[in-house]
């Protein structure tokens, strides 16, 4: 039976990407945001050791009005750009989807009555949400991912209800991975808290500018932080839609929801790798180690 052996929080800010310099990206940088990329070593080392058929990747820059979506063809390249950032991010990118985890998890969702399309245009450009996570989880690009789109209904209806659907979407996701017999680890790509300074430094990676947006911000995190590594799922999703309203949250759009549906409410404690702020927003790295935690 397939499995999902990891869920981790993957924030995507592209100046992640940036700072290491990786040949797929045309701006260089001097360094930058060190807490967050050692924060990622960190936990690529340790999840790639568990050795992974997939990832599976839900980014809310991938939107989509109707219905959630899945990319449908085995492989897609080009070139993708941060509408925000150009300056810091146009990624060459040539990846490798797992199109039958796609489709089974498209036909999941159909099961339990979610509106459900694949996307098989050759040309359709990926979002750098999705790059952003998946690079610094695994900068080899020698496994292959499944992205899934993040539909509009928090922003069209409420936050309850968009969490809601993510929940059923984090079923199918899971039925899905049990029945491909694969071993899965999903990237909810996300940052916490999301006000963000509207100006840059002068150098991008000066990092004497770098720090939270204000202090209600950061409060509103290290509360979130806490009741993940305390395994409070049920109480953090609770919370949620609060947190969303009080500090412009990334986590909206669903990744997280959809995650910890997927992983079944973990009541196991989080392991934080890492917390740190990028143009002012609050990111964490964060693992679920659901195969760990069976173990213990
Ligand atoms: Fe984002």
């Amino acid at each position: 039976m397939g499995k999902i052996i990891a869920g981790i929080l993957a924030p995507h800010p592209p100046h992640l990407v940036y700072a290491e310099n990786p040949p797929q990206n045309e701006p260089k940088a001097e360094c930058g945001w060190e807490t967050l990329r050692w924060a990622y070593e960190n936990c690529r080392e340790k999840i790639l050791e568990q050795k992974p058929d997939v990832f599976l990747v839900h980014s809310p820059h991938w939107q989509t009005v109707v219905g959630h979506h899945v990319l449908g063809l085995e492989q897609f390249s080009g070139l993708s750009v941060d509408p925000i950032f150009p300056h810091l991010f146009r990624y060459k990118y040539d990846l490798k989807v797992d199109v039958d985890l796609s489709l089974a998890i498209a036909e999941e969702g159909k099961n339990i009555g979610l509106t459900m399309k694949v996307m098989s245009n050759p040309k359709f450009r990926i979002d750098y949400g999705s790059i952003t996570s998946c690079h610094l989880m695994n900068p080899a690009w020698d496994i292959p991912i499944v992205c899934i789109s993040s539909n509009n209904s928090p922003y069209y209806f409420s936050n309850e209800v968009g969490q809601q659907e993510m929940f059923k979407l984090g079923e199918a996701t899971r039925k899905a991975i049990e029945k491909s017999g694969k071993r899965c680890v999903l990237l909810a790509s996300n940052s916490l808290s999301h006000r963000h300074f509207t100006t840059e430094s002068e150098i991008p990676e000066d990092m004497s500018y770098e720090h939270i947006y204000h202090h209600g911000q950061y409060l509103w995190d290290m509360q979130m932080l806490d009741l993940m590594k305390q395994g409070k799922s049920q109480q953090l999703l609770d919370v949620l839609p609060e947190f969303m309203d009080m500090t412009v949250a990334e986590v909206k759009a669903g990744a997280l929801a959809w995650m910890l549906s997927a992983l079944g409410m973990p009541e196991y404690p989080a392991k934080i790798h890492g917390y740190g702020t990028v143009i002012g927003t609050g990111n964490a790295v964060v693992e679920w180690n659901a195969e760990r935690a069976a173990q213990v």
